[in-house]
């Protein structure tokens, strides 16, 4: 028996019944509204149902006990073992005459003190929107599009890739049958690159950043945080510039603000 998962249960099935007594919901429709998600369940899109909605809460509540970064959502395309890259991510030879961008920037402390042998893990899609290493995209081999960057002695990071373009969540299904047909709406997100920055003894952090210009930052079907993590267009030549800082804080204030 656990205190917290009653009350938050309740808490959920009261907050429902006030919204079927607001809107005076019939027989028929609460039939179709659970039939709906019968059929999600069965095409195993729960997960993606339930992160549309309100993975990006969950990440609010986090950023309240944070100092230093905000955390953004980490989506569902992380892979542990990514191969560690210098400078350069891999590139698949179809993608070579794709536009490309440089990931560039500083880790540091909340004391301010950069911090030298940061790991970040970095990940971004195709331009076809899939990533590597996950099987329903077609196994693309993870090599290609992720990698663990390491910042330098002064705490710098700097590595090139493609540039990402905007990505649309899986939409064949009742998901995207419920944001685009039943709600007008469409399952965009703008184009990102994912962050996992780690750090000893400093607290972690996943993060992503948008490309100044993209029309879906503001508009995300995911709710990924908006302009906070948004960077202005810059270029390296033709090359785009995404200047990204992270500030960690120390480990222990995690523990602090869990208790
Ligand atoms: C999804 C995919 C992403 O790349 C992302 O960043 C967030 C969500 C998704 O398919 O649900
Ligand atoms: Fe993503």
């Amino acid at each position: 028996m656990s205190e917290r998962v009653k009350e938050i249960t309740m808490d959920i099935v009261e907050a429902t019944r006030d919204v079927l007594r607001k809107h005076n919901v019939t027989f028929p429709e609460y039939r179709a509204g659970f039939m709906h998600l019968a059929k999600t369940q069965q095409a195993g899109e729960i997960p993606l149902l339930i992160d549309v909605f309100f993975n990006s809460t969950v990440v609010d509540i986090e950023n309240k006990t944070r100092k230093g970064s905000r955390a953004a959502i980490q989506g569902p395309y992380f892979v542990e073992d990514a191969p560690l890259v210098d400078g350069q991510l891999a590139i698949r030879d179809e993608d070579n005459d794709q536009p490309r961008m440089v990931m560039r920037g500083k880790v540091k402390g909340t004391d301010g003190q950069p911090v030298a042998g940061a790991v970040i893990d970095v990940w971004h899609s195709t331009p076809e929107g899939r990533y590597s290493g996950i099987a329903k995209h077609g196994e693309i081999d993870k090599k290609y599009y992720r990698g663990k960057i390491t910042t330098d002695a002064n705490g710098n990071y700097e590595c090139y890739s493609i540039l990402p373009v905007p990505y649309q969540i899986p939409n064949k299904g009742p998901t995207g049958q419920l944001l685009e047909e039943y709600m007008g709406g469409h399952s965009w997100r703008p184009a990102h690159i994912h962050y996992w920055v780690h750090a000893d003894g400093l607290r972690d952090v996943i993060s992503q950043a948008y490309f100044e210009g993209d029309q879906y930052i503001e508009n995300d079907s995911c709710n990924g945080g908006g302009s906070e993590f948004m960077v202005a267009e810059a270029y390296d030549g033709d090359v785009r510039v995404m200047e990204v800082n992270f500030e960690l804080e120390p480990a222990a204030a995690k523990m602090q603000a869990a208790e």
